[in-house]
């Protein structure tokens, strides 16, 4: 929220048109309600067409037209896709996959993170850029760079994660340790011997892939704080932001959002899913917990993308709905990739705010609408939070330790699982937030862990503590198995975590194929089942029927700590969920609620979501509410059309 107002507008890129049009874009942006763009993501070659040049009257003009129309700019460093010359003119500066082949131009994100060349040529257009319009009064934000993915297992790279090994290790004696170099004679000797995990004829080293992905987020992260400190030394009052993808393995985003002001986001929902809705409430719970507080969501697609097999538009009302349902999330920035939608180029067919339908299209024509209705809300959302009392531990290390060749099933993908149980708190309308198992989680009442197969010592002992003091933990399978250089721990499980669990020993992981379920008695299980050894601490809740495992424990309990040996479907999950977070006083934001209303507390503001195509009906209780969208009052009964909206201030 800037100038009290919620952000609304998108990336926009004039650069792709004639001059002639940019006063159209206007006068239409004006219509919405549009009162921010961003701008300069990809123009590096318009803004230094030769190495040193600068060419900055067009952007000039542009800033201008902006600020004389009341819309702020969100002003990009263009770091994201450096010049064809680059490339010609530095072939260091360009990235070497996995294979030792070039990644080249022609497309974008065509640099290394660990190029000097690169860093030097960044810093230069960020300075300048920092220097020409820092004092700019359409100013409002900094975008830097966009959507920082790539990799580099080069020369360069591998210089500079030597140099970040050291820092780590210390010693190779260390390192060795730490990597198990023990295994197939992989010991290394010096500094130099090593090299990025590069194509190798079978398993790689794990320890070596885990320390690769930490490298990588922590090079691009540097990069990142390089163009930061540049634009707060010239404007320390003006917030920075780089934009995230959602639940993106690439970067801890833990991590990031610390040297942030604003925490962003660009959420593509598949509008064909029917489960759109609880994956963009995820991603905004997420986002949200890591901006502890107001988060802005950058990007999103206001019809089709480009990138699935099938790229469906979204159906009439679906945009609004996600939409509202981010501000509900915490959002204070609705935003879009992008204004108008390209002629030309690798995104022509990505739908635009305003598409090739033109001003009359039913795109542009949604857009109108939810700009007005952002306006109206906007002063009484301002300063309002979101809370949760349940957090949901996710951790991108041990995302990046899991995710790896040669473990027990390549059938568990980590985002999934964390998914599903995020899909059952907002099944069983629960306020979700997110932590990382480090964090201090004394506010929540319930804490769950879906799946950290990498759990630290510091994390265990916070776990075990927070039970201690009165915390309910619900973990799911295959939790708690390796420290922190991915060394596996003994007994299937770390010690204190099988003590907390009522859990002896887990004699063997019995992962599941794809489609087959194991019978738990009242539910069924998916993707694993462990092979479990209770202690008499532990109360059974359910067990296994038929197969080897017939009779064993697949759901325990020791007093206020629950665990789940496999991933119940989902019904199953929300059950015991929603279970546990009564038992814990935990309550659903409304009772009662048809099963495609989502309700969220804002503040003092409450949103109602139909995520249906059906017109649903239905109570809430007590006084009379005033309906900001509608301007009338409500009281009792609720009427939502398909993918309806209300903001209900009591
Ligand atoms: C990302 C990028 C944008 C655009 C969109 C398309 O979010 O940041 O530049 O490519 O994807 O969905």
């Amino acid at each position: 929220m800037i100038g009290g107002r919620i952000l609304f507008g998108g990336d926009y890129n004039p650069e792709q048109w004639p001059e002639e049009v940019w006063p159209d874009d206007v006068r239409l942006m004006k219509q919405a309600g549009v009162n921010s763009v961003t701008l300069g993501v990809f123009s590096w070659a318009k803004l230094e067409p030769r190495p040193g040049a600068r060419e900055f009257g067009w952007l000039d003009r542009l800033m201008d037209l902006m600020h004389e129309n009341g819309i702020g700019v969100v002003l990009a460093t263009p770091t994201a896709s450096p010049p064809p010359w680059m490339g010609k003119l530095h072939p260091e500066t360009l990235p070497i996959d996995e294979d030792g082949r070039t990644v080249w131009w022609g497309s974008r994100q065509q640099f290394s993170h660990s190029s000097v060349v690169y860093r030097q040529y960044a810093a230069a257009i960020t300075e300048d850029l920092a220097a020409r319009y820092g004092s700019h009064p359409a100013l409002t934000m900094w975008h830097i760079n966009n959507e920082y993915c790539t990799h580099d297992w080069g020369e360069e790279a591998a210089r500079a994660f030597r140099t970040w090994l050291r820092a780590r290790y210390m010693s190779t004696d260390a390192l060795n340790e730490a990597w198990g170099t023990a295994f197939w004679s992989q010991r290394y000797d010096s500094w130099d011997e090593i090299i990025p995990p590069r194509r190798a004829q079978y398993l790689k080293n794990p320890t070596q892939v885990l320390d690769f992905k930490r490298f990588t987020s922590a090079a691009l992260m540097e990069c990142y704080l390089a163009e930061r400190d540049i634009v707060v030394r010239h404007t320390p009052r003006i917030p920075v932001t780089t934009n995230f993808m959602p639940l993106w393995t690439g970067q801890d985003a833990w991590q990031w959002s610390r040297h942030e002001d604003i925490v962003s986001v660009d959420i593509y929902p598949d509008p064909k899913d029917p489960l759109a809705g609880q994956y963009n409430a995820m991603i905004g719970d997420m986002t949200r917990s890591q901006a502890r507080g107001p988060w802005m969501l950058m990007e999103q697609a206001a019809g089709p993308v480009n990138f699935r097999g099938v790229n469906h538009p979204k159906p009439r009302g679906l945009n609004r709905l996600l939409s509202l349902q981010s501000v509900a999330h915490g959002a204070d920035a609705v935003c879009y990739f992008q204004w108008r939608q390209s002629r030309q180029g690798a995104e022509k067919f990505h739908s635009g705010m305003v598409s090739h339908a033109g001003e009359h299209g039913r795109t542009y024509q949604e857009i109108k609408q939810l700009g007005a209705e952002l306006a109206l809300l906007a002063p009484e959302v301002g300063g309002t939070q979101v809370s949760s009392q349940v957090a949901i531990l996710h951790d991108w290390e041990s995302w990046w330790a899991d995710q790896q060749d040669g473990r027990p099933s390549t059938g568990v993908e980590y985002p999934e699982i964390v998914r599903a149980w995020h899909r059952a708190l907002w099944e069983a309308k629960i306020p979700a937030g997110f932590a990382h198992p480090e964090h201090d989680l004394d506010s929540y009442a319930l804490v769950l862990i879906p799946h950290l197969y990498l759990l630290t010592d510091s994390a265990i002992d916070a776990l075990v503590a927070y039970v201690r003091d009165g915390g309910t933990v619900v973990c799911g399978f295959h939790t708690g198995v390796a420290d922190r250089d991915d060394r596996i721990r003994d007994g299937g499980m770390d010690a204190r975590l099988r003590e907390l669990f009522g859990i002896r020993t887990i004699h063997e992981w019995w992962p599941l194929d794809a489609g087959e379920t194991v019978d738990c008695g009242a539910f069924r299980g998916l993707l694993w089942s462990e092979e479990i050894e209770a202690s008499e601490t532990a109360e059974t809740l359910a067990g296994y029927k038929g197969g080897e495992l017939d009779g064993l424990p697949a759901v325990l309990r020791k007093g206020r700590a629950r665990y789940l040996s496999t991933l119940p479907e989902p019904d199953a999950l929300r059950a015991i969920i929603s279970g546990v977070a009564r038992d814990a006083g935990v309550r659903p934001s409304l009772e009662n609620l048809p099963e495609a209303v989502e309700a969220v507390h804002r503040g003092d503001l409450l949103f109602l979501l139909n995520h249906s195509r059906e017109t649903v009906t239905f109570d809430i209780p007590g006084d009379r509410r005033h309906d900001l969208l509608t301007g009338t009052e409500v009281s009792g009964r609720v009427e939502l059309e398909r993918y309806g909206v209300r903001v209900l201030r009591s």
